[in-house]
């Protein structure tokens, strides 16, 4: 069931029930992450591998200090900075925190999400939310709450529908060495809005802020359908057999016989926009069951590089297929 009732979504959470929620990111998944039983349905439902963790959603930045031993000052920073918002941080984990939402790591992933309705739930709630991305394990993340349903229907109770998802792209994931900052998982934050706030000066070096993911498996974020990443479009049409292909561009407009629907993520070249629609672009070209999706890189600034590699991933599932 879609819908917008906050008491009876909380109820069923409270009950130790999962509910697909909206963040500015991407749908998520949603059970007390606190409870064993309810983070045991989560993984059941997304047919996820209990050796990946979930990150931990809360309403207030100082429910940090109830989750984690240690704050580092960067962590303290970035928190200060960037929540609510589309940043996740990783930190040694207190006891409350039950094994399996961490997948037995001494760590604990923490965010506070920036969505009206979901930030209104979780202050109905005396626990947090653990939520991975509302999708299957492997397949596209949801950006809208009929993703959801087309995906995991009969598999949960109740979707709550907080609209289309305005980053579109996950949250940048940061965890801390000795202090310093290193980026698990580049996202909805980019580059140089962290680096805005821990600088140089408090960061080890330049290659600290570079992408490091443990247990991100490659092909993450793919369409079931065979997908192309190109830097040049024309180029890929001519050489390729196919009829019905799929194209998702960043602003330009292709005419072409051999493709039977063209995406344009933004046709006045906004980044920002582009990443909104990416996903979305991604599952309506899917659900055509084409023989092939040709898709353009985007632009590396920004959003553009986190799309880039979601892109790059759903192209080596391809790869994987065809070897
Ligand atoms: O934007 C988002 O982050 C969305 C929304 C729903 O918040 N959530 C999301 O969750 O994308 P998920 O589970 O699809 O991705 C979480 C990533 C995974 O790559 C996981 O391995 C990593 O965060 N992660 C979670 N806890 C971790 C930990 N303790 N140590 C290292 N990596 C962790
Ligand atoms: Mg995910």
């Amino acid at each position: 069931m879609i819908g917008q009732d906050l008491v009876y979504a909380a109820a069923l959470l409270k009950d130790n029930e999962v509910v697909a929620i909206p963040t500015e990111t991407v749908y998520g998944l949603a059970g007390n992450a606190l409870s064993e039983v309810a983070v045991n349905k989560i993984f059941a439902a997304k047919q996820r591998p209990l050796s990946n963790p979930l990150i931990v959603h809360v309403c207030d930045k100082n429910m940090v200090y109830t989750l984690a031993n240690e704050v580092p000052n960067n962590a303290k920073k970035l928190i200060e900075a960037f929540w609510p918002g589309p940043l996740t941080i990783i930190l040694p984990k207190k006891n409350i925190v039950p094994d399996i939402t961490t997948a037995g790591l001494p760590n604990v992933a923490i965010r506070m999400p920036e969505h009206p309705l979901t930030l209104e739930l979780l202050s109905k709630l005396d626990f947090p939310l653990a939520a991975p991305s509302a999708n299957p394990f492997g397949y596209i993340s949801p950006t809208k709450a009929t993703h959801v349903h087309k995906q995991l229907s009969g598999k949960i109770p109740y979707i709550l529908d907080g609209g289309a998802c305005e980053k579109g792209i996950e949250s940048t994931v940061v965890g801390f060495e000795n202090g310093e900052p290193v980026i698990y998982r580049l996202g909805a934050l980019s580059l140089e809005q962290l680096k805005s706030v821990v600088s140089s000066s408090s960061t080890k070096n330049e290659t600290n802020l570079d992408v490091g993911s443990p247990g991100l498996l490659p092909f993450h974020y793919a369409p079931k359908t065979r997908l192309i990443l190109t830097h040049n479009i024309e180029k890929e049409l001519a050489r390729s057999n196919q009829e019905n292909i799929g194209l998702l561009s960043f602003s330009k407009k292709i005419s072409h016989p051999k493709v039977s629907l063209q995406i344009v993520l933004s046709s006045s070249r906004n980044i920002d926009e582009a990443a909104r629609k990416l996903f979305d672009g991604l599952h309506e070209l899917d659900a055509l069951k084409l023989p092939l999706i040709i898709a353009e890189y985007m632009p590396e600034n920004g959003i553009g590089i986190a799309m880039n590699e979601r892109l790059e991933k759903a192209a080596a599932k391809t790869n994987l297929m065809l070897a």
